[in-house]
């Protein structure tokens, strides 16, 4: 993988911070970006004194200028893209019933056409090279369901419905495409924010125990999925959903 570079998308912390991390580990040269490129120093700091290169990038993943002048520096200073990770989201509890349309539509602006205008802004680099990476961080709540969720459930089925038709479109340009659902990852701006807001010690106590794995996730255990998804041995694989969420949906 060295000399390749990769865009990880709400990376200034949490699993896209971890992501990144192990993506220069792996030998990639990373684009740190984030919604403010100030927030992306730790990353990119981190990186660099691990003997990596990373640059810090800063854009709303769903504005389409911005993104394209952040791609634009990222291809300037490291090259064309060769693997994206199309993590940044925001999290929401809503009941239904409350929900306005502009809750609903923030939603959906950032967690999905976000993941939209990112993927389609870098992917002719991967076409050009005729090899490419795209993982999309979705979410467990996609796949089972999330009280007060509504909004943020739909926007990651819809991230991992466009995961599987992208895998259809770009698999013969060498071009996988593939979705991890994460559910219960700890050490997160997201989480703990989460965490704070439920006010359910106990039930997340009990959602360890309950198992199969019995201890929360962290950051490491999504970035070792997107490590192996972004290497030369998953080349086979596209299209698919990987959850690493300690088997609580099998
Ligand atoms: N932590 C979990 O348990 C969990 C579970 C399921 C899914 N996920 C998904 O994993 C991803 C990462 O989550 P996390 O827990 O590390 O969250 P986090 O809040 O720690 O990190 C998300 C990052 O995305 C950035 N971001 C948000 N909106 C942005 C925008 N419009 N443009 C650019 N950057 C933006 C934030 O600034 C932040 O740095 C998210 O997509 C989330 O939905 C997390």
């Amino acid at each position: 993988m060295a000399g390749r570079v990769a865009l990880v998308t709400g990376a200034a912390a949490g699993i896209g911070a971890a992501c990144a991390r192990q993506l220069a580990a792996d030998g990639l040269a990373v684009g740190v970006l984030d919604i403010e490129a100030s927030r992306c120093t730790g990353t990119v700091e981190a990186i660099r004194a691990a003997g990596g290169k990373a640059v810090a990038l800063g854009a709303d993943i769903a504005d389409r200028a911005q993104v394209n002048a952040a791609v634009a520096e990222l291809r300037a200073s490291l090259g064309p893209v060769a693997v994206l990770v199309n993590n940044a989201g925001i999290p929401g509890f809503c009941p239904f019933l409350e929900m306005t349309d502009a809750v609903w539509g923030e939603m959906m602006r950032v967690n999905l056409t976000g993941a939209f205008v990112v993927t389609q802004v870098v992917l002719p680099d991967m076409v050009a090279a005729g090899w490419g990476r795209v993982i999309n961080i979705s979410s467990m709540a996609a796949q089972k369901g999330a009280k007060d969720m509504a909004h943020y459930a739909a926007s990651k089925g819809g991230m991992i419905a466009m995961t599987k038709a992208l895998a259809h479109e770009f698999g013969p340009q060498g071009i996988t495409f593939n979705t991890v659902p994460p559910r219960f990852i700890t050490q997160t701006l997201m989480s703990d924010a989460s965490f704070a807001a439920s006010k359910q010690p106990l039930a997340l106590d009990a959602e360890i125990a309950a198992g199969p794995i019995t201890r929360a996730g962290v950051p490491a255990d999504i970035a070792s999925a997107v490590s192996w998804l972004a290497s030369e041995g998953a080349g086979f694989v596209t299209g698919q959903v990987i959850g690493v969420n300690g088997g609580r949906y099998i």
